[in-house]
C-alpha cells in the first residue's frame, strides 16, 4: 500500500466513528516503529514532523526523505504530516517533498490576520492536492491553547472553518502538550458540541496526557485525529535505558535504538486498538465532518 492522502485516512475514520492516530516521528527508527506498530494492528497511521523536530535536524528535507520512504514501502496506508508549522516556507518546502498534509498554525496572529494568513496557505496547498490543518486560538506549544483551561468556542470554529477552507481544525478541549502523566480532564460535552457544529473532523493535540479509557470516550464524542507524541518517546526511552542498564560494555547503537524502536511498535499497535474500539459510535455529525 503506497503513501495515500491524508483525506484517505482522516475521512473514513470520521465517518465511521473511529480515530486514527497521528504519531511524531524525530529519528529515522521512530517511523520504522510507527508503521511496523500500524502493520501489526493493520491500521491506517499518520506520521507527523513538528517543526520543533526540523529545528533539531537543521533541515526537513533529510528527515522528511526517509519518513516518506518508510511510508512508500508499508504495508498499510500511511499519510506523511508536517506538524506544528508557523512558517509558510516550511509549508511549501513540505508540499514540494510530497508530504500528503500540513498543520499551519497563525494563532499567534489576530483573528483577522490568522484568517487571512491561513486561507493563503490553505490556498497554495489545495491547489497541490496536499489538505490542511489549522489551530484556532492561542499559540500551540505547551501553553496557550492547549493549556488545561484553554477551550475552543463552537461558534467562532466554525466561522474560522468556513472563512479559511481548512479540513481539519485542532480545537483545545482540555489537553496540554507533554504531559507525563495521562490524567488530563477531557471536556466531553464541549467535542460534541464541536463535533455538532464544525463541519471538519476534529483534532486532539496533547493526547500522551489522556487515559486509554478517556482516548476512547473522546473518540466517540467526535474526535478524530488523535496526536501523541510524548507517550512514544517515554516507552522509546525506558526501552532504550533498560538495554544500556543490561549491557553497560555496549558500544553499538542499534542495541539500544532497535529496543527502542521495538518498543513503540508494540505500544502504538496497542494504541491504535484504543482509537478503533469506537465503530459502533459513527453519527450523522461525524458524516457530515467527512463529507458523506
Ligand atoms: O502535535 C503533536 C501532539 O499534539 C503531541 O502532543 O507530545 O503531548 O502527545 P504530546
Ligand atoms: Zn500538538
Amino acid at each position: 500500500m503506497p503513501l495515500v492522502g491524508t483525506a484517505d485516512v482522516v475521512n473514513p475514520a470520521a465517518r465511521a466513528g473511529r480515530g486514527v492516530g497521528a504519531f511524531n516521528v524525530i529519528q529515522l527508527e521512530h517511523a520504522e516503529a510507527i508503521v511496523a506498530g500500524a502493520e501489526a494492528a493493520g491500521a491506517p497511521v499518520i506520521l507527523q514532523i513538528s517543526e520543533n523536530a526540523v529545528r533539531y535536524h537543521g533541515a526537513l528535507a533529510p528527515i522528511g526523505t526517509a519518513t516518506l520512504a518508510v511510508a512508500r514501502a508499508a504495508a498499510v496506508p500511511v499519510a506523511v504530516h508536517l506538524d506544528h508549522s508557523t512558517s509558510p516556507e516550511l509549508v511549501a518546502e513540505a508540499v514540494a517533498l510530497g508530504f500528503t498534509s500540513v498543520m499551519y498554525d497563525a494563532s499567534t496572529l489576530p483573528y483577522e490576520e490568522n484568517v487571512r494568513a491561513t486561507a493563503a496557505v490553505r490556498a497554495r496547498c489545495h491547489a497541490a492536492g496536499v489538505w490542511v490543518e489549522a489551530e484556532l486560538g492561542e499559540v500551540g506549544g505547551k501553553d496557550g491553547v492547549h493549556a488545561p483551561g484553554a477551550r475552543t468556542d463552537p461558534g467562532e470554529a466554525a466561522a474560522f472553518v468556513a472563512a479559511t477552507g481548512v479540513d481539519a481544525l485542532a480545537v483545545a478541549v482540555g489537553t496540554s502538550h507533554a504531559m507525563l502523566t495521562r490524567d488530563a480532564a477531557l471536556d466531553f460535552g464541549l467535542i460534541a458540541a464541536l463535533r455538532a457544529g464544525v463541519p471538519v473532523p476534529l483534532v486532539l493535540h496533547g493526547s500522551s496526557g489522556v487515559a486509554d479509557r478517556d482516548l476512547t470516550t473522546a473518540v466517540e464524542h467526535g474526535m478524530t485525529k488523535v496526536n501523541i507524541a510524548t507517550h512514544l518517546n517515554r516507552v522509546f526511552t525506558t526501552a532504550a535505558r533498560e538495554a544500556l542498564a543490561a549491557d553497560r560494555t555496549a558500544v553499538d547503537t542499534r542495541g539500544y535504538l532497535g529496543a527502542g524502536r521495538a518498543a513503540v511498535a508494540e505500544e502504538v499497535t496497542r494504541l491504535l486498538g484504543v482509537l478503533r474500539a469506537t465503530a459502533a459510535h459513527a453519527t450523522a455529525t461525524h458524516a457530515r465532518a467527512a463529507g458523506g
